[in-house]
């Protein structure tokens, strides 16, 4: 298989081409990077006895995103392998490349089959998901000899905060130099001219840090973030109990903003985001049909439902399903979902998100506070990325209350940093 049968963006090609030890793509939503990842292992396991892996954080996600842009048609684009060039040991997790090599696909969440792995490279979707371990863990994978191929892990993902490991590694927050090898190459919304015009204009109405990241494709940090105690690698984890004390879900109304649901369920006074469902211009009947078939599988004791979805929650009830109103009281709310950001007095985190939830994690690193004219932060957030964050935060209330706020602050950076001792554990003991 050759690239010159097919389009290839300026950027992917410069990411096909790149022979560092270690190699990232990082951009914008839709710039085409999943795409180049896909390209990029096909070329790769084109090479006879080659060994490539495949991989993200989880197997599930992987299954529901890379491998179809690898295995199935993209609106009038072929799969990047076309059929007939491959033969899918589905059971064996492995596509061989005929006249090839072979792709071995798999999650992190697997350890053991990571373990046991002997590769000629890999690629890695959405590689912000990963921990600096589960990276470096890969590092360790990709050793296998092969003739005029050299050993190469490569990523591509969303920007995410100039903390994060990927933005040290690879010389993207703006102060480190990239570790030896490593290289990375950076793209915005509009290097990728195959999107469709209403897809980029409706990119082009985000503001703020989201609009650096996802529309720019620059990793950058906010003093305005609203969860700015929100660190993935502590609240992330598809480690969670299979039996609950109690089980909600709390439901944000949407129809052309989207509306999503969360199964929020305790266990030991800690909270559990366990699963999302979240989704544009659905019927109010399809979200019913989805509530009914969580309540199949799951004890929920109620629906804890936007207070201004009156409607909706009288379907619900029409439907059989126990729908409450939340309290919607949003600043105090947002202090019960920031005590939540924290650990309990044994070091386990308070709140645990299971890593499918993709668009509360994406909310969580850019809800902003609005800003006055002279650019301090008002006690309000901007009305956007909020859609799952609403969720959570009737839930959070719905088990923790609102506690009253001791005042209502501008926030500076220096009472940001005071919030630990407003809201501090002798507050929250009973958590
Ligand atoms: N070289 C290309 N030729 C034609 N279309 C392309 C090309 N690369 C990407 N596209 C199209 O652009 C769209 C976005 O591509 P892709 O899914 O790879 O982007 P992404 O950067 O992974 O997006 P996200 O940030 O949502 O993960 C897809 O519909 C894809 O088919
Ligand atoms: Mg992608």
């Amino acid at each position: 298989m050759t690239t010159n049968e097919i389009s290839v963006l300026p950027q992917q090609m410069q990411f096909l081409a790149s022979e560092s030890r270690e190699c990232l793509y990082s951009g914008a939503f839709g710039a085409g990077k999943s795409r180049a990842i896909c390209l990029k292992v096909a070329m790769r396991a084109s090479v006879p006895n080659s060994r490539e892996g495949l991989c993200r954080k989880t197997v599930v996600s992987l299954k529901r995103s890379t491998l179809k842009t690898l295995l199935e048609p993209d609106g009038g684009l072929p799969p990047v392998l076309p059929e007939g060039t491959y033969e899918w040991k589905k059971q064996d997790g492995e596509i061989r490349i005929k006249g090839g090599g072979t792709i071995m696909l798999f999650g992190l969440d697997n350890p053991e089959r990571v373990a046991s792995m002997n590769l000629s490279g890999c690629a890695v979707d959405e590689c912000v998901e990963l921990t600096n371990d589960d990276w470096t863990m890969l590092r360790g994978r990709i050793r296998m000899n092969l003739p005029n191929t050299r050993n190469q892990l490569y990523g591509a993902c969303n920007p995410s905060s100039p903390q994060h490991w990927l933005a040290k590694r690879f010389g993207l927050d703006g102060e480190s130099k990239p570790a030896a090898n490593c290289e990375a190459i950076t793209t915005a919304a509009t290097d990728n001219w195959f999107l469709p015009a209403d897809y980029v204009a409706d990119l082009q109405t985000m503001t703020g840090v989201a609009r650096k990241r996802f529309v720019e494709g620059l990793w950058v940090g906010s003093d305005g973030l609203v969860y700015d105690r929100w660190n993935a690698a502590q609240f992330v984890s598809d480690d969670m109990p299979t039996e609950f004390d109690r089980v909600i879900v709390c439901v944000d109304e949407g129809y052309n903003n989207p509306a999503c649901m969360l199964l929020l369920a305790e266990k030991d006074k800690r909270l559990f985001v366990v699963r999302e469902w979240y989704h544009r211009q659905q019927l109010e009947a399809d979200m019913i049909a989805e509530a009914k078939r969580w309540q199949e599988e799951y004890p929920i004791e109620c629906f804890v439902v936007d207070p201004s979805a009156a409607k909706l929650r009288a379907a619900m009830r029409h439907a059989n399903i126990d729908a409450v109103p939340a309290d919607n009281s949003v600043f105090a709310g947002i202090q019960a979902v920031s005590a939540r950001l924290a650990n309990d007095s044994a070091g386990r985190p308070l709140l645990t998100v299971h890593p499918d939830c993709n668009n509360l994690l994406r909310e969580f690193g850019v809800y902003e506070w609005k800003k006055n004219a002279s650019g301090t932060l008002k006690d309000e957030p901007v009305k956007m990325h909020d859609h799952a964050l609403d969720s959570l935060r009737y839930g959070i209330v719905h088990y923790d209350g609102i506690r009253t706020t001791p005042q209502v602050r501008e926030m500076t950076v220096d009472n940001v940093a005071n919030d630990d001792a407003i809201w501090g554990d002798e507050m929250w003991t009973e958590l």
